[in-house]
């Protein structure tokens, strides 16, 4: 008995894999470019994710203005029985785990259920990858966790089979995308499912602008700090010589679009140099830099977009509020 514990506790469960490479720089720099030199001017918003703005983002998440993840945890809390109940899960994959919080309520439900074998969190940011394996091989003593650093744009045919999956991607990071891009983003995961495997997309739902906007603004200036550090991502990128205390940050609610854009906005003419670019921008006083949309869905648009890359939607959960929406959708067998 004491040998075989003595193995299990040395037998390595975690495996990471890291997606990065030299093609990747260049690939990188050309977004980059194309992007600065677009109309508008655009940031790819998977750059206020480095270690920093995963941080930081895990405070907004705590933020009583930001409403978004306590709803979504609340919902999941309750449905989780039903959603694993329904998908047999053994294997949970998450895109853009972040801090995985959320992922304890489903990992736990599949853990007495017998069910849980592997979990693979994925998401941009090594530092969260390693930290958040450390710590759920040490609270589920049987769980291989298999961690793939990436961008979930480029590498999603790097995920693991290790039986019936549930694919999650939550936090309602779909919003990121413009339409036609999360048809393309929910084909390419439904691509790398098997038929039967589930998919579970959390979307965050049109509500009172003022209640959208406020959420985005909040009064401890934390998201403003998270949208500038995207400036700070590119100078060590990059070398862009952006100076962060040179922008305001901006989050308006676009009706037409149901979507929150959020910018930066020049004080004053501002001429930046970017390094490994090349490049000079001259930005007029008040011009801007798009940095990310967050789109609101209702759930007719929610299970169009799933239909449109060959989902069939199951179930949907909402709470009272109706702020939130989870979609359980399978991949037709
Ligand atoms: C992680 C993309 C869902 O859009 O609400 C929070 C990111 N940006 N505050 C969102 C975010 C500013 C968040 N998502």
């Amino acid at each position: 008995m004491t040998t075989s514990s003595l193995t299990q506790y040395f037998m390595p469960r975690i495996q990471i894999d890291v997606h990065t490479d030299a093609a990747d720089l260049d690939a990188m720099r050309s977004e980059l470019r194309a992007g600065l030199l677009s109309t508008p001017r655009t940031i790819p918003t998977k750059y206020l994710y480095d270690d920093e703005g995963s941080a930081l983002f895990e405070r907004i998440s705590e933020l009583p203005e930001y409403y978004q993840t306590r709803t979504e945890r609340e919902l999941l809390a309750k449905y989780a029985e039903h959603i694993i109940a329904c998908t047999d899960a053994q294997e949970l994959v998450e895109l853009g785990s972040g801090a995985a919080t959320k992922t304890r309520i489903l990992l736990n439900v599949m853990h007495r259920a017998d069910r849980l074998r592997m979990y693979v969190p994925f998401d941009v940011s090594e530092g969260i990858v390693r930290r958040v394996a450390q710590e759920l091989v040490l609270e589920y003593p049987t769980l291989q966790i298999h961690g793939i650093v990436g961008d979930f744009l480029a590498h999603l045919e790097h995920i693991p089979n290790g039986g019936r999956r549930l694919v999650v991607f939550l936090g309602g990071t779909i919003g990121n995308f413009s339409p036609t891009n999360a048809v393309k983003f929910l084909s390419s995961i439904y691509r790398a499912m098997e038929p039967g495997d589930y998919f579970l997309l959390g979307v965050q739902l049109e509500a009172d602008v003022a209640r959208l906007e406020a959420a985005y603004n909040d009064t401890a200036g934390v998201t403003a700090r998270f949208n500038k550090n995207i400036l700070s991502v590119l100078r060590a990128r990059i070398g862009a010589d952006f100076d962060p205390d040179t922008f305001d940050h901006s989050a308006v609610y676009n009706r037409n679009a149901h979507r929150i854009e959020m910018r930066l906005r020049a004080r004053y003419p501002l001429t930046v140099y970017i390094r490994d670019l090349d490049l000079t921008l001259n930005l007029q006083a008040g011009e801007e830099l798009l940095t990310e949309i967050s789109t609101k869905y209702d759930r007719p648009r929610a299970e169009t977009l799933l239909a449109a890359a060959g989902f069939l939607t199951q179930h949907w959960y909402t709470d009272p509020h109706a702020l939130i929406g989870l979609a359980l959708a399978q991949k037709p067998i």
